[in-house]
């Protein structure tokens, strides 16, 4: 069996506790409330202290599944997309096939940076389509505070944790939520723009530098051009795949990066920035987290109506970028 429609029939969202203000982060290093909330937005974000990041990630699933009215054990896929997991292995998505009793789903975790939710959405899409699944779990889940340079301000300011999620569905009778269009798409990184090392424990023969710890390094700069100009295109991709306009589109969902990103890019489509939903401000920027915390939210607070359009973009290191359009 082929499924030849896909729909968003559930979402959910969890964060830590832990509230870090702007204040406490200038207690971190030479910065201010003032030079953090007019270059980026952000007033405050979250992260862990105790909690775990798949924990986070099973609160997100079980929101997004009561949401849906589906057992986890009707779960044919779960993708979480990370790059920060709290166990390389088991990976995220096989610790919430088991410890949420979803029996028969394929688990499996990608990397795809901020652009993650987006590439977990196109993956599942394509293997429910070949497999003929039915019930499919995609996760944005990331913890950015544990490999954030701490030295480093021109970055500490921005990230926060979190994870987000969405239950597919591939019924063709699923009336809400149609996904009419998505796309992925690479860039190589070739100015090392946006890079996290990996981990490098060191052998009884080779002892790495401090140097070497896994940590972000970004040229801000670059990442800000990059961004304005892939989310333009991305949304004008989606838009002529679906067969619609721009300004069919009800609510705008990007990637929380920064404020001043997604103004650019309303500002740059001629686009209300009231049809861009923005929670920066209380989260930062979460990563592969950011886009499904977002869309949660929105679809809480806007409450859009069915038959109403909703359009997701994304991009992050790699560099990667993806999106997709969907009717509520
Ligand atoms: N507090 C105070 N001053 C600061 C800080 C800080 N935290 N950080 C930098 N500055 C200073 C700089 O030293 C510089 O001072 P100077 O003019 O005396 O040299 C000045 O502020 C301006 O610095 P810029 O780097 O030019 O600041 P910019 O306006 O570009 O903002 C920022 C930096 C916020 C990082 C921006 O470039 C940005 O948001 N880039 C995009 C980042 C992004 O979207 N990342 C997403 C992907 S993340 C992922 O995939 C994991």
């Amino acid at each position: 069996m082929v499924n030849l429609s896909m729909h968003i029939i559930g979402t959910g969202a969890a964060v830590p506790k832990r509230v870090i203000t702007n204040e406490d982060i200038t207690k971190v290093g030479d910065t201010s409330d003032e030079w953090i909330t007019s270059r980026t937005g952000i007033k405050e974000r979250r992260m862990l202290s105790g909690e775990a990041l798949q924990d986070l990630a099973k609160d997100a699933a079980r929101e997004a599944l009561d949401a849906a009215n589906i057992a986890a054990a009707d779960l044919d896929l779960i993708i979480v997309a990370t790059f920060t997991p709290t166990n390389f292995t088991p990976n995220t998505a096989c610790y919430l096939k088991s410890t949420m009793g979803a029996g028969k789903a394929v688990a499996f975790d990608i990397n795809s940076a901020c652009s993650g939710f987006a590439y977990s959405l196109w993956v599942a899409q394509s293997i429910m389509a070949v497999h003929g699944y039915k019930n499919a779990l995609i996760i944005g889940a990331d913890a950015l505070s544990i490999v954030t340079n701490w030295d480093d301000r021109s970055t500490f300011v921005l990230f926060g944790d979190g994870a987000g999620a969405a239950v597919l569905c591939g019924e063709d009778e699923a009336s809400r939520g149609e996904i009419l269009a998505s796309t992925v798409h690479n860039f190589d990184d070739e100015g090392h723009s946006l890079f996290v090392t990996g981990i490098n424990n060191g052998t009884p023969f080779y002892k790495p530098g401090t140097s070497e710890k896994s940590i972000v390094t970004m040229d801000g700069k670059t990442v800000f051009r990059f961004a304005t100009v892939v989310c333009v295109d991305i949304m004008r991709e989606l838009a002529e795949k679906a067969k619609v306009t721009l300004d069919e589109v009800s609510y705008f969902v990007l990637h929380q990066a920064n404020g001043r990103i997604i103004d650019h890019v309303a500002g740059k489509l001629k686009l209300p920035i009231e049809r861009f939903f923005k929670n920066v401000d209380k989260y930062g920027n979460t990563s592969a987290a950011s886009v499904p915390i977002a869309l949660h939210q929105m679809m809480q607070e806007c409450r859009p109506k069915t038959g109403e359009l909703v359009m997701l973009a994304a991009f992050g290191g790699g560099l990667t970028a993806g999106g997709a359009v969907f009717r509520v």
